[in-house]
């Protein structure tokens, strides 16, 4: 109950600033998602994941490659902003949900991005094994942390505990978050 207490009350924040959230933080989002991009490779067997989507900028940088795309978010204004984002994207889909409890059946997706989003997340562990469990074995995870919630152990530790590997790991002083880019532990990659 506490639980979706906060989130509801994250829900209501985001909604709130649907509308000047790219204004006040398009810049910001756009640096730390061509930092992950930088590691990544898509093609049009790609099928990505995108863990509270937000206005969708990720979707200007990996729907032109990727084969599907999907947006997940738990604010609706924020989902309707990526809807006015990704008109004419017909290989991308938008979805309301809650990250902890994603409407997938196991193994679809080949990439999953969590880019700002753990910080929201009342366990972010939680989030993470949710998202394994929609990804396939050998998907690729870029995942970032905001540094003003997390230390660089912190997130680290995080990250080890979910199973992860890091292929990449940034922490640019003019970036806000650590940009980590993983694989699940007991898998190889040529993907990064
Ligand atoms: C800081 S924004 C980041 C948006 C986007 N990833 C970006 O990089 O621009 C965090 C997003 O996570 C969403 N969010 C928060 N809690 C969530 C939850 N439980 N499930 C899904 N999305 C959530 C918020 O609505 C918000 O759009």
């Amino acid at each position: 109950m506490a639980e979706w207490r906060r989130k509801r009350s994250i829900m209501r924040l985001y909604n709130a600033s649907a509308d000047c959230y790219d204004g006040l933080y398009g810049e910001e989002q756009n640096a730390k998602i061509k930092a992950a991009m930088k590691r990544i490779r898509l093609d049009e067997q790609s099928c990505a994941l995108d863990l509270g989507c937000g206005t969708g900028r990720l979707f200007d940088h990996v729907a032109a490659t990727a084969g599907t795309v999907v947006g997940v978010d738990i604010s609706k204004r924020t989902l309707a902003a990526a809807k006015n984002r990704c008109r004419g994207l017909h290989n991308v889909s938008l979805i309301l949900a809650d990250a902890d409890y994603l409407p997938f059946l196991d193994g679809v997706f080949s990439h999953i991005f969590a880019l700002t989003t753990l910080q929201n997340m009342p366990n972010p562990l939680r989030t993470l094994e949710e998202a394994e469990r929609v990804a396939k074995k050998n998907a690729v995870y870029a995942v970032t942390g905001l540094k003003k919630i997390f230390s660089q152990n912190q997130f680290l530790e995080l990250l080890n505990i979910a199973g992860l590997k890091i292929v990449t790991f940034e922490d640019e002083e003019s970036l806000k978050c650590y940009v980590a880019i993983c694989i699940k532990n007991n898998i190889e990659t040529s993907l990064c």
